[in-house]
């Protein structure tokens, strides 16, 4: 009997988003570009949590914003590929990426203050993305509105629909906002620190919200933020991103558990966890953000590591990965695999070793299991 032809192997599906290869520099006359996002991949899967952690200026605004188009066109060099649900989104009109935005990606600032029209009422700007994006008629765009602000815990959602952004609490600002965004039920909800300007009571409430509207609607989630502890208890995956790059990327509990690369090591060590023994002292990283050298022939992270030794001031680590987790270091701390495309030798230098992971505000042993 002839054999079944088993045909070629199944291939993974494309994820929801697909970042490759992507560069976002800010140009000047007269001086050296600057690059904020520097050859960057990154997948996010459909119906998934991802983090992107980093500190300041390490480039995930500016990420988030080339995803949704919002860079400005004049002054910023942009190139690589940025793909949605298997389209490419670079090079799409305005319209298009208009068209796209609100309604299947939407996006969570960290201001709710000066994202809201402060002149327009609450209900004026959640049944205008309906009105637009679903041409729903006034009276229904107004019942809906009602509902999406009552899922987002809004008390009274008629009488607030009539009030101003004034009028409200920072939280409910911020649940307006979440009730705008997903309005559309957009199939990727991006939200850049969404929680820095809310006190922490507020800020757990946002975040178990986020958690609860993605788990219900099945909206897959980037969570942009610099804070480990926020991804600690939100995310499925975490990419950690240093000077426009990501270093590391691993599920949380992996992550959490065991950071390979020193940067996520310092930023563990960095945060207050609640299962700490007593007394435990919180390690700062060394340095400042803005000590780093360029990507091209080095890590740039070198300046403020404690590993660093001639290799790593000499050559760009290669994005190497085992299992799930991918790492860029010359030197990791729990070494997955040898570096796939080494030039010479490695130079290993033990030197002293960051502290491991110590915490995460809020960080309980069940977050990171
Ligand atoms: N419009 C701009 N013109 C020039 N440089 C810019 C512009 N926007 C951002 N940058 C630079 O790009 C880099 C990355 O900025 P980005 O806002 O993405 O950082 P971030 O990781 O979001 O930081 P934060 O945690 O402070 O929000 C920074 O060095 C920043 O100064
Ligand atoms: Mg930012």
């Amino acid at each position: 009997m002839p054999q079944e032809n088993p045909g070629p192997p199944a291939e993974t599906p494309e994820p929801l988003l697909r970042v490759r290869d992507l560069t976002v520099a800010f140009t000047q006359r007269h001086r050296r570009d600057q690059v904020a996002v520097d050859h960057l991949d990154l997948d996010i899967p459909q119906g998934s949590t991802v983090g992107l952690v980093g500190e300041s200026g390490s480039g995930k605004s500016v990420t988030s914003l080339a995803v949704l188009g919002l860079l400005p066109r004049r002054g910023v060099r942009l190139t690589g590929s940025i793909r949605f649900g298997g389209r490419e989104l670079l090079g799409l009109s305005p319209a298009d990426l208009r068209t796209i935005r609100g309604k299947d990606i939407a996006m969570v600032f960290q201001d709710p203050m000066t994202c809201l029209n402060p002149v327009l009422t609450i209900g004026t700007q959640v049944t205008e993305v309906l009105h637009r994006h679903q041409k729903l008629p006034r009276g229904s765009a107004r019942e809906r509105a009602a509902d999406l602000l009552d899922q987002v815990g809004i008390p009274d959602p008629a009488r607030r629909l009539g009030e101003y952004p004034h009028q409200l609490s920072g939280g409910m600002r911020q649940r307006a906002l979440i009730a705008i965004a997903l309005a559309c039920r957009p199939r990727l909800l991006i939200a850049d620190e969404p929680t820095t300007a809310l006190d922490v009571t507020i800020q757990a409430q946002i975040l178990a919200l986020l958690r609860d509207l993605v788990t219900d609607t099945g909206t897959t989630l980037l969570l942009i933020t610099h804070d480990l502890g926020i991804v600690a208890g939100t995310c499925d995956t975490v990419h950690v991103m240093y000077s426009g790059r990501i270093v590391e990327s691993a599920p949380r509990g992996p992550l959490f558990a065991d950071p390979a690369h020193p940067y996520t090591a310092g930023l563990l060590s960095s945060v207050p966890r609640l299962d700490a023994p007593r007394g435990t002292r919180l390690v700062p990283v060394p340095g400042s953000p803005t000590d780093t050298l360029p990507w091209d022939n080095a890590c740039a992270f070198a300046p403020r590591c404690t590993r660093a030794d001639a290799l790593c001031t000499d050559r760009a680590p290669h994005e190497r990965t085992e299992g799930p987790r991918t790492l860029r270091c010359h030197h990791p701390l729990s070494d997955p695999a040898p570096d796939p495309a080494p030039d010479r030798a490695p130079v290993l230098a033990p030197g002293p070793v960051p502290p491991t992971a110590t915490g995460g505000p809020n960080l309980l042993p069940e977050d990171v299991a």
